[in-house]
Parts: structure tokens; C-alpha cells; sequence
């Protein structure tokens, strides 16, 4: 079967690998569609310390289940079910995953990065991992459900609430898609970049308010936007450690921070403006228990994240395309490989 791998960094192809067989509790899923994410780019560039190699990559993944284990498939699913899969494993007897949080697993496995990914003909993996489809969801956009629970983790993180605002630094598919949450949930969505052209986009697709941070100073731009009450819940959807300071000028009193951008460098703060405004701040990793919702938002059309599709690529295509996207991501938002037909 053909599967994206890379050897190490910078050396991607399209390999021939052989078609995995399921073991106890898997079912072998036909894949369909899997999306090109931000962090497969830094597994090419070799930037994710926590990357190994080789590796096949993928972890946006929706297929047909081909077989299955049928003596342990807790969810009772069929050959030709079609469904997403939900790429973090987790150890399941940790401290956080006994109380839920697994995706705070103290071993947590992501597909793509600790461990090989789907972004292949076949894959095999757990059938408790898998989420079922709606009939006739699109291919398409289910691939895109993983993003979405990303930025659905960083909303729930901060119980983001109708009426309030929501700033967001990065206007990258996480921020975006952040953005479009916030508004689905009746909040006012405020993002922030230094890329015109991002936020000219984040407009198109709904965003309320805008701000370039290299021409305007978000807190003043936020003061006037909300009345001088700042932003009850603020996003850092960038990983760039100036807006990782900045979340804490444009927060509200009281108000809500949630980190899921990955910083390279530690970012010194001032812990006085925490105490003085007394601010939550909450990290938000992957996500668990969102795909439901996220696909829900996306076939109700409450969140279209169709708008956010630049293109979709084959297989054959999807390396150089990886290869591009490293030189010129400012052309691109989500990509989605078509793996079969
Ligand atoms: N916590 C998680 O589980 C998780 C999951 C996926 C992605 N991430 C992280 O979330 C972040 C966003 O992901 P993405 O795929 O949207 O990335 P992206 O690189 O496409 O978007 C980041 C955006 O931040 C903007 N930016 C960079 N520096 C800035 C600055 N100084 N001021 C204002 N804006 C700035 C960029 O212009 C870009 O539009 C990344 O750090 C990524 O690693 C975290
Ligand atoms: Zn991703
Ligand atoms: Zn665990």
C-alpha cells in the first residue's frame, strides 16, 4: 500500500509499505481522506522534538473499517461502518486518564508523532479510537474534524459563554477555527496576526473583528471593541511567545486564558497582572470527548469548515505538496490528501 513517510527530516515520499493486519481490539479502516496539519510540517522540517523517525504521518483521518477484531469492539461496530479516527492513545491508568483527562495521559501516543500515523492506504487501529460517521457526511470534511476539536478544547478549556468576547492570537486553521466556534456559540470572535491576508480571510469567513498587531496595539484596539472591559476569554492559538505575554494585556478582569499554541522558548511574565486581575490561565492539549461535537458543528453547518479548505491533493501528489506548504505556507490553510478513489 502507499503511505507519506517520512525517512527523516526533509525526506518525504510517497512509499510502498505493506498492508497492516489488525491486532487484538483494531479494526483495519480503508482510509479515505486525511488532512495535512501544521505539525506534520514541523515532523518534515524536524522543528517537534517529540517526532521520531522514520514515520509515517497523519493523524486527520476519516475511512471505511475493512475487518475488525470482533471479539473486543466496545462500540459494536461493522465492516463498512464509515468513521474518524481519534488519533491520541492513551495508557487509560494514569492519574489523568482515571479521572477522564485522557489526553493529559502521562504517555500519551499521538499518531504521527510518537507513533506511525494513517496518512496511508490501510491503518489499523483501535476500534474503541473510532467515531462513527453520520450517513452522508462528506469525506472531505470529516478529515477536518480533528482541527476542530483542537480549538473546540481550547473554548471548553475557558467555558467560553454567548454574549462574551473572544480574542485569539494566530488566524492559522486553529485560531480560524477557534474563531468560527466562538461565533457558532453566539460570542464575539476578536482575532489577532501579523499576516494581513490571514485576517482579510478571517473576515471572509465570518469573524466579527480583526487586528494586525504589527500596525494596531491589540489591548487598545480590544479596550474600544469591548467597552473597555477586555476579553473575558483569550486564546493563544500562535505558539509565538510575544502573544503568549499579550494574552494577559487584553484579558478581562476576572477573565479566562487558554494556551494551545506550542511555544519553542519559555516566556517570562509578569505574575502580578494573574494576581491583580485575577486571571485563569489553562493549557489545552489535543482534546477528548469533542468529536461528537465537532462533527455535529460541521454537518449542521454551524461551523463550515469548508470555507477554510484550500485544496484537496492525491497521494501521488501530497509529498511535494508537504514540501511546499514548508516554503510557502502563507498559500495555504488546510489541505485534505485524498488517499483512495
Ligand atoms: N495544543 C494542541 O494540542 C495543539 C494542536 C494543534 C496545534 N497546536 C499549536 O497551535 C498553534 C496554531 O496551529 P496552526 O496550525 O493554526 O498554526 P499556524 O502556524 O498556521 O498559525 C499560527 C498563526 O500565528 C501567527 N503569528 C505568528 N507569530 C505571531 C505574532 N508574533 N503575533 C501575532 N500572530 C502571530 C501566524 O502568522 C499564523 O497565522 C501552533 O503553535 C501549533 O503548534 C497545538
Ligand atoms: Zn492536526
Ligand atoms: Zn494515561
Amino acid at each position: 500500500m502507499k503511505a507519506i513517510k517520512l525517512a527523516k527530516p526533509w525526506e518525504i515520499s510517497c512509499a510502498q509499505l505493506d498492508k497492516p493486519t489488525p491486532g487484538k481490539g483494531e479494526a483495519l479502516i480503508r482510509i479515505m481522506t486525511a488532512g495535512i496539519c501544521g505539525s506534520d510540517i514541523g515532523a518534515f522540517r524536524g522543528t517537534n522534538g517529540l517526532v521520531s523517525y522514520p514515520r509515517v504521518i497523519g493523524h486527520e483521518l476519516a475511512g471505511v473499517i475493512e475487518a475488525i477484531d470482533a471479539a473486543d469492539n466496545p462500540k459494536g461496530f461493522q465492516v463498512g461502518d464509515k468513521v474518524i479516527v481519534d488519533p491520541y492513545l492513551y495508557c487509560g491508568h494514569c492519574y489523568p486518564c482515571s479521572i477522564g483527562r485522557t489526553n493529559c495521559c502521562t504517555d500519551l501516543h499521538v499518531l504521527g508523532v510518537h507513533v506511525d500515523g494513517g496518512m496511508a492506504e490501510f491503518f489499523c487501529h483501535p476500534s474503541s479510537m473510532l467515531v462513527k460517521m453520520p450517513e452522508g457526511m462528506d469525506w472531505v470534511l470529516a478529515a477536518m474534524a480533528e482541527p476542530l476539536t483542537i480549538a473546540l478544547h481550547g473554548i471548553h478549556r475557558g467555558g467560553l459563554q454567548a454574549g462574551e468576547y473572544c480574542a485569539i492570537y494566530g488566524a492559522g486553521p486553529i485560531g480560524l477555527l477557534a474563531g468560527m466556534v466562538a461565533e457558532a456559540y453566539g460570542a464575539h470572535a476578536i482575532l489577532i496576526d501579523i499576516v494581513q491576508e490571514r485576517l482579510d480571510f478571517a473576515k471572509e469567513v465570518g469573524i466579527e473583528y480583526i487586528i494586525n498587531s504589527k500596525e494596531q496595539n491589540p489591548a487598545e484596539e480590544i479596550s474600544r471593541i469591548t467597552d473597555g472591559n477586555m476579553a473575558q476569554q483569550v486564546m493563544e492559538c500562535s505558539g509565538a511567545n510575544p502573544c503568549i505575554r499579550g494574552t494577559l494585556d487584553i484579558v478581562s478582569h476576572a477573565g479566562r486564558i487558554t494556551l494551545t499554541g506550542w511555544p519553542k522558548q519559555e516566556t517570562p511574565l509578569p505574575t502580578d497582572l494573574i494576581t491583580k486581575k485575577e486571571v485563569d490561565i489553562r493549557g489545552a492539549r489535543t482534546s477528548a470527548g469533542e468529536f461528537e461535537e465537532a462533527i455535529d458543528l460541521i454537518v449542521s453547518g454551524k461551523v463550515d469548515v469548508q470555507k477554510i479548505l484550500t485544496k484537496t491533493v492525491s497521494m501521488e501528489e501530497a509529498a511535494d505538496t508537504i514540501k511546499d506548504i514548508e516554503k510557502n505556507p502563507g498559500n495555504y490553510m488546510k489541505v485534505v490528501v485524498k488517499v483512495n478513489g
